[in-house]
């Protein structure tokens, strides 16, 4: 395959996109982002990459915790306007049904099929960028998105959480098929 180097690009794909959920002047406000990854599942870590300007900083810089919410494609309007508005100029805690999560300085989105509730552990600060590795500290799940067998808890087909992707062309994605099963 022949290939052209473009330069440094963070170039991951596809990105999950996620509303990052802080308590700002006590008030919740949700911010859209595609910078954030699983960092490891036992302990359950997570990390973000969040802009130092933006309304969130405020939030989780006094509270040391924030909430990751995922949305499916239905709300796509919604979250993008997230991403376009910072809670400097606009309300965003009235665009979502909203409940405090067992921390209730973790704003949840209700209407979301999947929460987590997250502690920050470390700040790294790079550039204007604080880079927050945060503990999953609760995880909220739609019960009709998960069944129990012995005790062993079986978790949703992709599908079926509607996840919106993003990619580096600006443009947002739907999941597409099933093509495998891991270690199968
Ligand atoms: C697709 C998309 C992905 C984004 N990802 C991030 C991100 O990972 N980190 C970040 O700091 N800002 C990201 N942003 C920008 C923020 O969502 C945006 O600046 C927002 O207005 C900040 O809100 P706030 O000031 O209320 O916190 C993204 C925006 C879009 C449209």
């Amino acid at each position: 395959m022949e290939k052209e180097m473009v330069g440094p690009i963070a170039f991951v794909y596809p990105i999950p996109i996620v509303l990052i959920g802080s308590m700002v002047a006590g008030k919740a406000n949700f911010a859209e982002i595609g910078d954030c990854a699983l960092a490891g599942i036992n302990p359950a870590l997570v990390v973000v990459s969040i802009n130092e300007n933006h309304y969130t900083t405020f939030g989780i810089r006094e509270h040391r915790c924030f909430s990751l919410n995922f949305p499916t494609t239905q709300r796509l309007k919604a979250v993008d306007y997230c991403g376009n508005h910072s809670g400097k100029e606009v309300d965003k805690s009235t665009l979502f049904e909203i409940e405090p999560g067992q921390n209730p300085l973790c704003p949840l989105i209700a209407e979301f099929p999947v929460n987590l509730e997250c502690e920050v552990i470390h700040d790294h600060q790079i550039e204007h960028r604080h880079l927050y590795v945060a503990k999953v500290t609760q995880t909220h799940i739609a019960k009709n998105l998960i069944s129990r067998e012995k005790g062993k808890i079986h978790f949703p087909d992709l599908r079926m959480l509607d996840p919106i992707l993003y990619g580096l062309d600006n443009a947002y994605y739907t999941v597409g098929e099933k093509i495998g099963t891991s270690g199968a």
